[in-house]
């Protein structure tokens, strides 16, 4: 049987176990103007080794989803499992790079990018060498020795999911990695995230504003809607791998482009567009 290559590639991920299971989900903030329904009946599976990027507009709930996920905010309903145990608290062998860059500035970018290995009392001399490995694949050769606040944004940045990587996790949270970064820069970042997911199959949530971005990273994106946030479509891309940026001008990609901002039309989240 001739089996485009694409098409094994995705049968086998969809034998792939789950690891991620979301059931209705609740989120609520209770604040002194009133209750926020955060999340609303969030359902998801996401399979290991699988690329989810979760688009929608700000306030629809995407970062608390993510610290829901990685156990940094309690459920107000429903249940949250990764690798079959419910998430009380942050899961181990998982990397979480926040929306702002959380550098500690008194501390040099090596001794930042090992804070991880620090927290589990792992041993420096091990694990300084992977460090700068880090730095290098990352585009920081010779900062190791910097401090953060020497460095531009796009470095800083850089600096954090070199700490998320550090441990090499099975899971990793990102929370709008690249969403302060001038467009060429956001591109290289792009391709070097999609080069390190296609080395290592980390199952990866990525959390955007940018079609374009969650269209070229991710095998699914999950869009929100918000006021209560909620799962509003789930779209499966499929495009062959591994991926550069022209692949951003053939007809498929532009096809998801129209698809994704159909759905936000649909919402009332973006204006039609003429023609
Ligand atoms: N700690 C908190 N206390 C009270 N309300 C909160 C808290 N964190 C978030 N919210 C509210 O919950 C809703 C969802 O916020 P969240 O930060 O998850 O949105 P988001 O989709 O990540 O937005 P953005 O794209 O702007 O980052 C918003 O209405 C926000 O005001
Ligand atoms: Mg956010």
């Amino acid at each position: 049987m001739n089996t485009h290559p694409q098409r094994v590639a995705f049968e086998a991920r969809e034998m792939a176990q789950t690891l991620i299971t979301i059931r209705d989900a609740q989120k609520t903030y209770h604040s002194e103007r009133g209750d926020i329904a955060a999340l609303r009946d969030i359902n998801l599976d996401v399979a290991a080794g699988e690329f989810v990027s979760i688009l929608g507009p700000s306030g629809c709930g995407k970062s608390t989803l993510l610290k829901c996920i990685g156990g940094l905010h309690p459920l107000t309903g429903g249940a949250i499992e990764i690798a079959g145990k419910p998430v009380l608290e942050p899961p181990e062998d998982t990397g979480f790079v926040f929306q702002r860059d959380v550098l500690l500035d008194w501390r040099t970018v090596v001794d930042n990018v090992l804070l991880p290995a620090e927290f589990q009392r792992l041993p420096r001399a091990k694990w300084e060498p992977r460090a700068l490995e880090l730095l290098v694949t990352l585009g920081l050769e010779g900062f190791g020795s910097r401090y953060p606040w020497e460095l531009s944004g796009g470095m800083r940045q850089r600096v954090a999911i070199c700490r998320s990587l550090l441990l090499d996790p099975g899971l990793l949270l990102m929370d709008e990695p690249f969403g302060a970064l001038d467009a060429i820069t956001r591109d290289e970042l792009n391709m070097e995230l999609e080069r390190i997911w296609d080395r290592s199959k980390k199952t990866v949530l990525f959390v955007t504003h940018s079609i374009s971005e969650a269209i070229f990273l991710s095998d699914r994106v999950v869009v929100m809607d918000k006021n209560p946030g909620r799962i509003a479509a789930i779209v499966e891309i499929d495009l062959p791998r591994p991926r550069s940026l022209a692949i951003r001008e053939t007809p498929e990609f532009v096809r998801y482009g129209k698809e994704l901002r159909s759905i936000f039309e649909n919402l009332g989240i973006m204006k039609r567009s003429a023609g």
